[in-house]
């Protein structure tokens, strides 16, 4: 499986100013729940009425003459919630990622945060959004800075959304450590100076500093070696109980979702083949593609292991999908209307999306 090229994390958003301390009663709309007096005031019944916390509508992005994502949606209740986005290299994940956290524009569609439209954030509540949403890259060697030494790294988003006064910013620092299962005596060490494992806790410690709603976890494990997977994999499973974390989760590896993930988007070409619980869709895929993507990993289920499905050859080129269903040159159920007729996305079960002409077949087992 191709590995995406390193990509460097963003700076903060809003630098501190020089000497800049918290002050009281400047806490960003976005970035922390809303009170419950001001909840009561707006609804009566704030859980009926409280909007999905991420809300994405027929997003399109496009580079040049590539649609990275062709019309995506996607929903994350909040709170204690885990959604994967799961896809070969190429499909998309890191695209829809980025244009959540609008480090790419959307070319079309809507997203929209706690209600929010993102795409329209300016000023004081873009930089609460900024605060609110957060992301850990693939490779934590490509998204710390390798001159700064651990403690100043997440001390230094600490200072850029105010969350503690300068001084407070150390004790702080190493509390997050901490969390992450790293002793404080780390706080003094250069990036070059951890291991691949390491590396990728302070980046999570970094992004949870700022207490975010949302987190963005894009591929936090592929670049680690199997044991790291495995403790990175459970840091997050201890913080997404510990902090109630809402979470992206993107990833090739279907291995990794069934424990964190309560909803599974499995992405091909820019575009949602199936959607749906991540138990559901693993026991019984309906689209052939989740199929194959499941069967590469027999350790989901053992029982898989003799009805093994092989995916061959590559994604096609995003700047000239194929006619019909994309998926139509792998696919082994392919049938003459699949070459010329685009399957719509439709629901198959309560919950359940799939964009195949034969879902209904593939769901009974029927082929
Ligand atoms: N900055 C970019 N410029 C041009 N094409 C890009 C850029 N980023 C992604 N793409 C293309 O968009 C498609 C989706 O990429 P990406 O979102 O990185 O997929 P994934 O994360 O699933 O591997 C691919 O065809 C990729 O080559
Ligand atoms: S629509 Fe046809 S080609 Fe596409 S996934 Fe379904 S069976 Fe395969
Ligand atoms: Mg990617």
């Amino acid at each position: 499986m191709a590995i995406t090229p390193q990509q460097r994390r963003p700076a903060p958003a809003d630098e501190p100013s020089p000497g800049a301390e918290p002050t009281a009663g400047a806490e960003p709309t976005l970035a922390a729940e809303p009170t419950p007096a001001a909840e009561s005031a707006l609804a009566p019944s704030p859980a009926a009425a409280a909007p999905p916390l991420l809300e994405v509508r027929d997003l399109i992005v496009r580079f040049g003459l590539v649609r990275a994502v062709g019309g995506v949606s996607l929903e994350l209740p909040g709170g204690q919630f885990g959604l994967a986005l799961v896809g070969e290299s190429g499909s998309g994940k890191t695209t829809i990622g980025r244009a959540v956290l609008r480090l790419v524009p959307a070319a079309g569609g809507q997203i929209r945060f706690a209600g929010a439209d993102v795409t329209a954030l300016r000023g004081r509540a873009l930089k609460s959004y900024r605060r609110a949403v957060q992301i850990v890259f693939q490779d934590p060697a490509g998204s710390l800075d390798p001159r700064m030494r651990v403690g100043p790294t997440i001390a230094e988003a600490l200072l850029a959304h105010r969350v503690v006064p300068r001084k407070q910013a150390p004790e702080r620092a190493a509390a997050l450590l901490a969390e992450v299962g790293l002793d404080e005596a780390f706080a003094s060490r250069h990036p070059h100076e951890l291991s691949g494992g390491q590396r990728q806790r302070v980046a999570i410690a970094r992004a949870l500093s700022v207490e975010p709603r949302l987190l963005v976890l894009d591929e936090p494990t592929s670049a680690l070696d199997v044991r790291a997977q495995a403790r990175i994999l459970e840091l997050i499973g201890r913080l997404r109980g510990e902090r109630n974390l809402a979470y992206l989760l993107i990833t090739h590896n279907f291995g990794i979702v069934s424990e964190l993930c309560e909803r599974t988007v499995v992405l091909y070409l820019g575009m949602v083949a199936e959607a749906g619980p991540t138990a559901a869709l693993l026991a019984a895929p309906a689209h052939p593609y989740t199929r194959a993507l499941r069967s590469a990993v027999p350790e989901v289920d053992p029982a898989l292991r003799r009805s093994r499905v092989i995916l061959h050859g590559e994604p096609p080129d995003a700047a000239r999908p194929p006619a019909g269903c994309v998926f139509h040159p792998r696919c082994p159920l392919a049938i003459a209307r699949c070459l010329t007729e685009v399957p719509q996305l439709a629901q198959v079960r309560p919950g359940r999306l799939v964009a195949c002409h034969r879902a209904d077949e593939v769901l009974s087992g029927a082929v």
